[in-house]
């Protein structure tokens, strides 16, 4: 059921369907989320069924404001706090020691938590009033099934679950992947995801080094490989490598797309071409539509050209490379 997320009555009646424990999908800036009161196990357990994930797989609680993280934290590291002051609402998601009784099913039984304070309009109105309706935070992992790729357009929500669920429709996601996340409960801050955020920028804030996430690093699905997959095989290479795979493929009759900066003259004829964006961040908005798009048309192989190694392209390799581990 697709929903103008923008109409007042449409947030009422999404904040009204939270509080009774149901879920209902909304717009995010990363990507739409699926959603479900976090306080309620219950409630949280039909995301699991919806989506067709290990229920010990830990979900991020979205919350209003900085303000809603004591009712879930057990304490906030400075750390966190600095995070949050410098990136909420926005694509950032802490990681921090879970309070005792709340969330469990959400953390998938874990002792910590991660929270994310959303920037989108229409995440911020359904928080507010769902959080006025006696909502503390709203569960929710990326609206789409289990290992597939996340959703940045209500239209991608629609066929994933039953078409009774309230689809809140806030128009395309500006970020286009899922946030970065920073686990807050190590010590020093861990970068469990990367995002549209940069290393960088991250550490100006922390006021500290970050460090890679290691084995010891829950288990997290938005960490496995095969993750965030298209039908078809997704193949990365650097960009001589491509022009040398499609002069040697000649005319084949393979349905194959090409995802890549322009060709060299010559090359690609008979291939259907989408070229990458030369900023970093316009690729992340749309990366997620284009394989969509790429798995719509049918093609049998998907041949992606690495982007360039520099930190803003980080997130994006980050999921083109699990893409292609599928
Ligand atoms: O941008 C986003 O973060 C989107 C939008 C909807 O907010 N949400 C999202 O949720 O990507 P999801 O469930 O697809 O990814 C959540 C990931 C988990 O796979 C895991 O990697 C990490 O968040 N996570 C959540 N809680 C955690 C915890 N307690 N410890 C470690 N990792 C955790
Ligand atoms: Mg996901």
């Amino acid at each position: 059921m697709l929903l103008d997320g923008n109409d007042p009555k449409v947030i009422e009646r999404a904040a009204a369907a939270l509080a009774a424990g149901q879920l209902v999908v909304f717009p995010t800036e990363t990507v739409y989320g699926l959603g479900a009161r976090a306080d309620d196990d219950a409630a949280v357990a039909q995301i699991f069924r919806a989506k067709g994930r290990p229920a010990d797989h830990p979900l991020i609680v979205h919350v209003a404001d900085a303000d809603s993280v004591r009712g879930f934290a057990s304490l906030v590291p400075p750390v966190a706090v600095r995070l949050v002051a410098a990136f909420w609402p926005g694509p950032l998601t802490i990681i921090v020691p879970r309070a005792a009784g709340i969330g469990t099913a959400a953390a998938g039984g874990q002792a910590t938590i991660g929270l994310r304070c959303p920037s989108h309009p229409v995440a911020r109105e359904l928080l507010r009033a769902a959080r006025q309706a006696g909502v503390p935070g709203v569960a929710g992992p990326s609206a789409n099934r289990f290992g597939r790729i996340s959703p940045t357009r209500a239209e991608h929500v629609e066929g994933e679950f039953d078409d009774s669920l309230m689809v809140l429709d806030g128009g395309p996601c500006d970020v286009g992947i899922e946030s970065s996340i920073v686990d807050c409960t190590r010590g020093h801050p861990v970068l469990l995801r990367p995002g549209v955020l940069t290393r960088a920028q991250i550490e100006a804030a922390a006021g500290e080094p970050l460090h890679d996430a290691d084995d010891a690093a829950p288990r997290a699905s938005g960490t496995l490989e095969a993750h965030y997959a298209p039908r078809a095989p997704l193949r990365l290479m650097p960009a001589a490598q491509l022009h040398t795979a499609l002069q040697l493929l000649g005319s084949s009759p393979l349905k194959l797309a090409v995802y890549s900066r322009p060709l060299p003259a010559g090359t690609g004829s008979g291939v259907l071409h989408r070229v990458m964006p030369e900023r970093a961040a316009d690729a992340a908005h749309e990366l997620f539509s284009v394989l969509r798009a790429l798995d719509q048309e049918g093609v049998q192989l998907i041949w992606v050209e690495e982007p360039p190694a520099t930190p803003e392209w980080e997130g994006v390799r980050d999921r083109l490379r699990r893409a292609a581990a599928s």
